[in-house]
């Protein structure tokens, strides 16, 4: 028995590669180990891992060790894309073979993505749309989970609303932005050079916003009417709420799945505005709600399949050994779309 992961106990003798992390902290390296492979439990099913994908909370547990990181000697990331290879008791909806994808582990309490096999709750999982290749299910996941829960569960988006998604080609902008095009709203979105202009269009947006060179009220000004956002979708955070308060309209939204940060919400009383905070990883800290992310998978393996969505990825892939390089790729803020790991 060691210590990564619950769940992830010597099994027949079988072992897999794993990228472990010893330690937490700006200098913390992955290193290839052969591991035992876990044994699936009641409601669960074990995959074999075809890609993951970084997200910037994988970053940020490897280099702050959060509150919610994985017991050391760790795997991280919890976006997967896989087949089924054995199924535990009390699954219903998948068989060997199947492929699926989910947000499954990567924090406390759960095995990584980072390896040949995984352990996964069926419930977090859906089979992966069929007009995309299973490797690049891996992008969606977290991100799609995400905008999700704050374009379809928590705004109230009327069709003509004027919404601002901010980091249009970011991993959960450039989802969070087409969602709200599948709501109908007319849809900003800041991005940051000329290449990046196109590729949110491309995806449906409106109108994108060189926010180095658009100040706020210009922003605001260019809105039916010129009284603001109806919703401000935030994924920046610390350097953009404030200026997000700025931009929603009277009565209007904010939604921030980045909060860790001190703001003064004046703005929001002056306005009435409502405040939302995503923590999609809530379901995987709590046990709450894990149905209902299956359930998002299956709606967006079907907006997949009808030409209604669709990830942005990096350009370049990385193996398992190249874990670290995928880590730097994203952390260093030189990666357009999701970046993906292929096992
Ligand atoms: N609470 C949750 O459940 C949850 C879930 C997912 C993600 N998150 C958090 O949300 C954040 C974004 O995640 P992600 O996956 O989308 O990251 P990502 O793929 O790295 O994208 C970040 C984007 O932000 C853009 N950006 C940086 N500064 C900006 C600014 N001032 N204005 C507008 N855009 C700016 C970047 O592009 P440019 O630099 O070119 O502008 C990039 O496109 C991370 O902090 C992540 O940890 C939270």
């Amino acid at each position: 028995m060691v210590g990564f992961g619950v769940g992830i106990q010597a099994s027949k003798g079988l072992a897999m590669k794993a990228m472990m992390l010893d330690g937490y902290g700006h200098a913390a390296t992955f290193r290839m180990a052969d591991v035992p492979r876990p044994r699936v439990g009641v409601g669960q099913v074990l995959l074999r891992v075809v890609a993951t994908s970084v997200n910037p909370v994988d970053v940020k547990i490897r280099t702050l060790g959060l509150p919610f990181a994985p017991e050391l000697p760790a795997i991280l990331h919890g976006d997967v894309a896989g087949i089924v290879e054995e199924v535990g008791p009390g699954v219903e909806g998948f068989k060997l073979g199947d492929e699926v994808f989910g947000c499954v582990g990567g924090v406390k309490g759960s095995g990584g993505a980072l390896a040949e096999f995984l352990l996964a709750d069926a419930r977090l999982l859906a089979h992966r749309p069929a007009s995309l290749p299973l490797a690049d299910c891996a992008a969606l996941p977290l991100v799609t989970l995400t905008a999700w829960e704050g374009i379809m569960d928590r705004a109230d988006v009327r069709a003509g609303d004027p919404v601002l998604v901010h980091a249009g080609t970011g991993g959960v902008g450039h989802v969070a932005l087409q969602l709200a095009k599948l709501r109908g709203a007319v849809v900003s979105t800041t991005v940051s050079t000329p290449e990046k202009v196109q590729i949110a269009l491309e995806l449906g947006a409106d109108h994108a916003i060189d926010y180095r060179a658009t100040p706020v009220p210009d922003q605001i000004l260019a809105t039916p009417g010129g009284r603001g956002f109806a919703l401000v979708f935030d994924t920046v955070g610390a350097g953009t709420l404030d200026a997000s308060f700025q931009a929603v309209r009277v009565g209007g939204t904010v939604i921030t799945c980045v909060a860790r940060s001190t703001h003064d919400l004046s703005p929001l009383h002056a306005k009435g505005v409502s405040l939302h905070v995503v923590f999609m990883l809530l379901p995987l800290l709590t046990g709450q709600g894990r149905a209902h992310h299956g359930e998002i998978l299956r709606r967006v393996a079907a907006l997949i399949d009808a030409g209604r969505l669709k990830p942005l990825i990096h350009p370049r892939r990385f193996a398992l050994s190249e874990a670290q390089q995928a880590h730097t790729l994203l952390a260093e803020g030189k990666a357009i779309g999701k970046v993906l790991i292929q096992i």
